[in-house]
């Protein structure tokens, strides 16, 4: 497949290798900063050639550069995060030109079959009440947000599929945490790559899933499996949906 990188900082590299070694060719590369591209801008004779287009960008340009190539007719992977207030309005537009976009605030395979492992843990454990479940993370000590996304959206995953939690409590708790709480603990420091468990908890035992990130090769080789399934579809679509989509064809 033919595809362009629009943003070529950290992640536009990273998912140019990944996407060479499943035989890819990067057609182009747009970035309005970066001196190892072949164009600045989205336009007809940048990305015209193309298959499909990958973005890792920036909040603040994310949504432009979404319509530019909606409305060149390609299909789209995005991986820029912070732009998701404006989901509705991208979706109305690509439901309009018929055009397919995937979007995920983590693209990381191994992190979105977590979620599976995690939906199905929830499951399995709820109906035993000796068992309770709480969750937590760690991220080096540059990270400005807390807790991360991904551990959001395990809390979320938690609360969906062992109904005994109904609400998750970040902050320290000077009382007795109450049975329908999930606490998530966030701990920064160093240089953790990033790092989110589930644990499983009783008198007898615990049970614990956890996911530790090693490179950002994780986050390329998920974006890749969405530009080869979004080619020919329409509509927007979650790195989840595409995820069971393709593990439904693979069961
Ligand atoms: N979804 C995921 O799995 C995932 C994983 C890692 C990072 N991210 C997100 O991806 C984004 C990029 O991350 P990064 O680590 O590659 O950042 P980076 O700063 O290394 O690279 C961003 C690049 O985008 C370029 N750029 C800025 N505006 C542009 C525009 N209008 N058109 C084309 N290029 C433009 C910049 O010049 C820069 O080279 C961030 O939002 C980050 O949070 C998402």
């Amino acid at each position: 497949m033919k595809i362009a990188l629009i943003g070529y900082g950290k992640m536009g590299r990273e998912v140019e290798q990944v996407a060479r070694s499943r035989g890819h060719t990067i057609a182009a590369r747009i970035d309005p900063v970066s001196n190892a591209t072949t164009a600045s801008e989205i336009s007809s004779q940048t990305i015209g050639a193309v298959d499909v287009c990958v973005e890792f960008t920036g909040p603040a340009s994310a949504v432009g550069n979404i319509e530019q190539v909606v409305r060149l007719g390609k299909p789209l992977v995005v991986g820029t995060t912070g732009w998701y207030q404006h989901l509705p309005a991208v979706e109305k537009m690509v439901m309009q030109e018929k055009a397919g976009l995937v979007y995920a605030p983590n693209f990381s395979l191994g992190v979105n079959l977590f979620y599976q492992l995690a939906i199905e843990a929830a499951r399995l454990f709820h109906p035993f009440e000796e068992y309770d479940v709480c969750a937590s993370e760690a991220h080096h000590r540059l990270k400005v947000d807390s807790p991360s996304g991904t551990a959001r959206r395990l809390s979320e995953i938690v609360l969906e599929h062992f109904p005994r939690k109904r609400r998750v409590v970040v902050d320290s708790l000077n009382r007795a945490i109450e049975p329908d709480e999930l606490h998530l603990v966030s701990l920064r420091a160093g240089h953790f790559p990033g790092t989110h468990s589930l644990a499983f908890d009783s008198s007898a035992d615990t049970v614990e899933l956890t996911h530790t990130a090693r490179s950002r090769a994780g986050f390329a080789s998920g974006a890749l499996l969405a530009v080869e399934w979004i080619v020919g579809r329409q509509g927007v679509y979650t790195f989840e949906q595409v995820l069971q989509d393709l593990l439904a064809g693979r069961r």
